[in-house]
């Protein structure tokens, strides 16, 4: 069914599942520190996770490696140190990887930025959200305006000069200018990207139960527009749904999720995807996703909480949901080279989306419209119906 030369490129994905407190917007899966964090003995179990990982990825080379939470930057860089030293032991990384660290503005410092870099971290990305400290309040962070400001310029006086700051905008009761104030103040301290996220309300969450009063639809969309119209201004070119980039300084792990690249996944409900060129397949995994239970089961195969293969039709749609986020779209080459299929498996959906005018395309290149950005999910919806004997059939 699937016809890989190759396999696409992997990315590590590494999930600290802590985080002081829980804000009320977020479904991560991140815990509320109730007591000390057993630090040493998680770090234990992701080493030991990615052992037995590695017969998933032998002799593969790593492009990118991305700590995500929770909130890594509440480990020590001694731990962080220890868990990339353990890594670059086991598998090949490209030399020049991008090694990302999300860090929470409330738990951090030059001296531990410091630490993280020697650790090998060459990437920031500050979860800064807004600067306005009402609005902070509004969602619950453990950081003031004042440290958000403060934890970027300790992030810079450490020497990264590759950094992320994630803003949100649709809070409860900000309107247009007090977004795109938010904004100038990120501008004006020249990160190398931008994640700009609407806040969107997630089952199992306070602010699910207890929705705050936010702008509606239109002004939303307004507001998005406009905001992407002052960071274009302002040198960061969108180049997916919520990221924004100086040229060059593209996230390099969730780049390689959206063009349905490869990633192995250690932690508490880590997900990875991987795909066997020998065996073509291409197989999703979910690890343990309670960091007790994960602790408990991480050297052994128990601590895989779901594996699935995917057939040529899931292949098809779940590369729909990353690739058509991305502004740039994607080719039939990139088609081929993410999924192991023709292009030809997609004929009928790209047909669709293209004559109702959500989808274009130009030479090679096939990417949304104006109409399909705003739709992106009744696009999507052409897609869920694609059959998948197109792909079984045919090899071209
Ligand atoms: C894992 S968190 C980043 C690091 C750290 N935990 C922090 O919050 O400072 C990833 C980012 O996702 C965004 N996010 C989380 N929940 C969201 C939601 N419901 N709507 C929009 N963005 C959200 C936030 O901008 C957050 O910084
Ligand atoms: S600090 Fe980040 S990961 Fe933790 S609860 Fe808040 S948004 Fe979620």
């Amino acid at each position: 069914m699937f016809h890989f030369i190759v396999p696409p490129p992997l990315t590590l994905y590494i999930h600290i599942p802590w985080c002081v407190r829980k804000c009320p917007y977020c479904d991560f899966n991140s815990h509320e520190v109730k007591e000390a964090i057993p630090e040493q003995a998680y770090v234990d179990a992701l080493i030991a996770d990615l052992e037995q990982d590695l017969p998933l990825v032998w002799g593969r080379t790593v492009e990118a490696i991305f700590i995500g939470g929770g909130t890594p930057s509440l480990f020590s860089p001694a731990s962080i140190d220890r868990l990339l030293g353990a890594v670059r032991a086991r598998v090949p990384l490209r030399p020049d990887a991008e090694i990302t660290l999300e860090a929470n503005p409330g738990t951090v410092d030059q001296e531990r930025f410091r630490g993280f870099r020697e650790a090998g971290v060459n990437r920031l990305s500050l979860g800064i959200q807004s600067f306005q400290p009402a609005l902070l309040t509004a969602i619950g962070r453990i950081h003031d305006d004042r440290q958000a400001h403060a934890a970027v310029r300790a992030a810079q006086d450490a020497g990264f000069d590759n950094l992320n700051l994630d803003l949100m905008f649709g809070l409860p009761g900000q309107d247009i200018e007090a977004a795109l104030a938010d904004l100038r103040a990120a501008i004006a301290l020249q990160p190398a990207h931008l994640s700009w996220y609407e806040l969107t309300l997630e089952p199992n969450t306070w602010f699910y139960r207890h929705p705050p009063a936010r702008a509606d639809e239109e002004i939303l969309w307004d507001m998005q527009q406009t905001g992407a119209v002052k960071l274009r201004e302002a040198g960061y070119e969108r180049y997916e749904v919520s990221a924004y980039a100086r040229p060059g300084r593209q996230c390099r792990h969730n780049l390689n999720y959206w063009r349905f690249g490869d990633y192995l996944g250690i932690g508490a409900g880590a997900h990875a995807k991987l795909t066997d060129a020998a065996r073509q397949t291409v197989t999703r995994y979910a690890k343990t996703r309670h960091p007790r239970s994960y602790l408990e089961t991480a050297h052994r195969c128990e601590r895989i909480d779901s594996m699935t293969p995917l057939t040529a039709k899931d292949a098809v749609l779940e590369f729909a949901m990353n690739a058509l986020r991305l502004d740039a779209g994607f080719t039939a080459d990139g088609f081929r080279a993410a999924t192991g299929l023709p292009i030809s498996a997609a004929a009928r959906p790209l047909g669709e989306s293209i004559g109702r005018g959500l989808l274009e395309r130009e030479g090679d290149v096939i990417r949304c419209t104006a109409l399909g950005r705003r739709h992106l999910d009744e696009l999507l919806q052409y897609w869920m119906a694609e059959e998948p004997d197109d792909a079984r059939n045919s090899r071209g």
